[in-house]
């Protein structure tokens, strides 16, 4: 007998809590500062204080700079999902935004991860910015098609050559840092045990909207589910100046 699969309820899956995004936010600034990590002061803009900003502040609207809460249409935010606020960035089709390098710091709880991707045209850094706790990182290195193959990959990790095999796990205590190839498959959280901590992510420009290759399918940005009122805009959501 043919059974019918049972359909998806992607809407269902796929909405992330306005609620959820305050609190993260609210952890994510508290935990930036136990790590010495200090914020510029658009970090701070009520959404009252957004809608009466002027062109002015266009880059921050244009370069999606501020915060940065997803959980990739996954539904599951405590294990796909990020807390992220980028401090610069540029546009490569915009000559008004002409930085090639992007910065971003990143909460990292236990075990939270984005969903496995590369990018076709970002180089990053991942960087261990907290005081405590073990970053760990899985690269796989893709082919000209975009697929996993199964070989080792020379990467620089603390400034040295080293040889990975795909999967391999390599964890960063606080101040290492490792660099991700453009094409690499990569993953990174924050060690099981080892507590709330916080990395930074040194890169080149950073396109959200257009360089994120998921190896399974992911929304970059989340449906909201606007259950409470929004206590910071997201960096999508910028009203116009
Ligand atoms: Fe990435």
């Amino acid at each position: 007998m043919n059974v019918a699969p049972i359909p998806i309820n992607e809407t269902r899956l796929s909405i992330l809590k306005r609620s959820q995004i305050n609190a993260s936010i609210e952890q994510a600034i508290d935990v930036f500062a136990a790590n010495g990590l200090h914020l510029p002061p658009y970090a701070y803009l009520t959404p009252e204080q957004w809608r009466q900003m002027g062109s002015e502040a266009d880059e921050i609207r244009h370069c999606l700079l501020g915060w940065d809460v997803t959980d990739f249409g996954s539904g599951d935010f405590a294990r796909i999902g990020r807390t992220l606020f980028t401090l610069r960035n540029g546009r490569m089709d915009d000559p008004r935004y002409p930085k090639s390098y992007a910065e971003k710091f990143l909460l990292d709880p236990e075990g939270q991860r984005a969903p496995a991707h590369f990018h076709r045209s970002k180089r990053e850094d991942i960087i261990h910015r907290g005081k405590s706790g073990a970053i760990i990182l899985e690269l796989t290195p893709t082919n000209d098609a975009g697929i996993a193959i199964e070989q080792p990959l020379r990467v620089q990790v603390n400034g040295m050559t080293r040889t990975v095999q795909p999967r391999e796990r390599i964890r960063l205590s606080p101040g290492e840092s490792l660099e991700i190839p453009p094409r690499t498959i990569h993953q990174f959280w924050g060690e099981e045990g080892g507590g709330i901590t916080a990395s930074g992510e040194v890169s080149s420009v950073c396109d959200d909207w257009n360089d994120n290759c998921f190896v399974d399918p992911a929304k970059r940005f989340p449906k909201i589910e606007e259950d409470v009122p929004r206590r910071f805009y997201l960096c999508q959501e910028y009203p116009a100046a």
